[in-house]
């Protein structure tokens, strides 16, 4: 039985192997020489680089009837000897003995993902076989990549991973762009929608697990949820999914401060993972976008800029494109951009925002006018990280629900957190789309997740 190898195997082999292997994939190109010799490039996902098959029509039983009409998309699986490779691209090919076809692309001049460079705004609406592209497939890996590295720092770190609910019953950021759920098998009755309550009470798609975190925080000091959430955004932008995937680290007995300088740490481990592992996907994507390396290295080797939501107001006043911007106004994406991109030049922090534009759960600081809230910003993307130390007093959180118009009895329950030994508690939420974009140097949150879900968007 010979071995069944990967790609990636065989090509980053570190002996001469001569073995007989079995290799399976997709047909990248094929090429035929006048000699009756094919060079058959086939991918299967496990790295960048395709390998070489070498097909001989002298060996190749099938040569004429089937290789000859192999092309982009086909699957094969070739029974071959690894052979150092003569070309220079690369360092192994596989001389084939056994070639056999799985699958043909029936109508070729169909298959829509065919070698010819396409958009990624193409590439989108035919997201079930864009991870064939070379770019798909990378964005991929590297997705990949940072979710098994939060998993990994957070666990060296001794954070619990818990799972909190998706099925929710309070819109926790408190802004209505909750999904709302009910039954079909009650709707087609033709009840009112009170009577669709299949859980008796309202219930939506959870918009952050953060307010669960919190109850588990506050027992094993530690946790995170890592899972999909959604808004219901009705505007279409490049920075906003209907259904996204968030990290939300939530820690006892920390401070604003001290969560700060985590989510610095977090974001140095994930980059420098991220370096170390997927640097052929990195070097791929950045002749897309040549700063994506350095910009990353950068950060990993400086100290992250940390400053008052009162000196970006200041700094945006004294560009004149941006006069008269309000203290307690937010910030706009171009703002964001501006801050990140030209005057910083690096991913910032972004500090004590007025408590008007913040959730009812941020603690409220001193001047009773600002959170202890925080945003991290990234040049192009945007915002990628939005925390805060939590109000853990029950006078002041109290006030605050009733601020936001929120009715106190639906947080019955998080209010005992405040009641039964409560503390000092701090966390944040991280959109993983929005940092593999950072990451990837993509401009569109739509190409950093398999089958985005946006406003008149739920394809396949
Ligand atoms: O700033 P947000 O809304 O914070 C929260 O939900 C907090 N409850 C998190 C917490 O403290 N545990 O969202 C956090 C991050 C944003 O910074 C952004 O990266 C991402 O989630 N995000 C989105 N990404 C894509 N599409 C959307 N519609 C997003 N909304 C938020
Ligand atoms: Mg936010």
């Amino acid at each position: 039985m010979p071995k069944i190898l990967e790609i990636v195997k065989i090509l980053k082999s570190k002996k001469n192997i001569l073995d007989i292997i079995l290799v399976r994939g997709w047909v990248k190109t094929r090429r035929d020489s006048k000699l009756g010799i094919s060079f058959i490039s086939i991918h299967d996902g496990s790295c960048l680089n395709s390998l070489q098959i070498i097909a001989k029509k002298k060996n190749i039983k099938n040569y004429s009837n089937e290789i000859l009409k192999l092309n982009s998309g086909c699957s094969i699986e070739v029974l071959g000897t690894v052979v150092k490779s003569i070309g220079k691209k690369q360092k192994y090919e596989v001389l084939a003995k056994k070639i056999k076809v799985l699958g043909l692309v029936k109508n070729p001049e169909k298959y829509p993902i065919s070698s010819k460079n396409h958009t990624l705004e193409y590439l989108r609406e035919v997201a079930h076989l864009r991870p064939r592209t070379n770019i798909i497939g990378a964005i991929t890996r590297i997705r990949n990549t940072v979710s098994y590295a939060i998993h990994r720092f957070m666990y060296e770190k001794g954070f619990y991973w818990i799972s909190t609910p998706i099925i929710s019953t309070s819109d926790a950021e408190g802004a209505g762009k909750t999904f709302l759920i009910y039954t079909e098998y009650l709707k087609n009755q033709k009840i009112s929608y009170s009577k669709t309550k299949f859980f008796g009470k309202k219930t939506f798609l959870t918009v952050s697990g953060q307010l669960n975190a919190e109850s588990y925080a506050c027992a094993l000091s530690k946790v995170y949820t890592f899972g999909p959430t959604f808004r219901a955004e009705n505007s279409n932008t490049t920075r906003h999914l209907s259904e996204l995937w968030m990290v939300e680290p939530e820690m006892a007995f920390i401070d604003l401060k001290k969560i700060i300088h985590f989510s610095e740490k977090m974001l140095k481990y994930i980059f420098q993972f991220v370096l170390l592992e997927r640097y052929e996907d990195l070097k791929f994507l950045s002749r897309k976008n040549s700063s994506i390396i350095t910009r990353i290295e950068n950060f990993i080797n400086t100290k992250m800029k940390v400053i008052e939501y009162s000196d970006a107001i200041e700094i945006l006043n004294q560009e004149k494109k941006y006069s008269n911007f309000l203290w307690g106004q937010d910030l706009s994406i171009e703002q964001e951009k501006f801050l990140s991109n030209e005057y910083f030049n690096s991913i910032v922090a972004i500090k004590n925002y007025p408590k008007s534009i913040k959730a009812f759960y941020m603690r409220i600081n001193k001047d009773k006018k600002t959170v202890s809230s925080f945003d991290i910003i990234t040049p192009e993307i945007g915002e990628i990280i939005g925390g805060s130390q939590r109000e853990e007093r029950l006078k002041f959180l109290d006030k605050r629900i009733k601020e936001c118009k929120l009715k106190k009895e639906e947080y019955w329950w998080y209010r005992d957190l405040r009641k039964y030994g409560t503390v000092p508690h701090s966390g944040f939420g991280m959109g993983l789309e929005r940092l593999v974009c950072f990451i990837t140097g993509m401009k569109n949150v739509r190409d950093t997740i398999p089958f985005p879900r946006s406003r008149n968007q739920a394809e396949f």
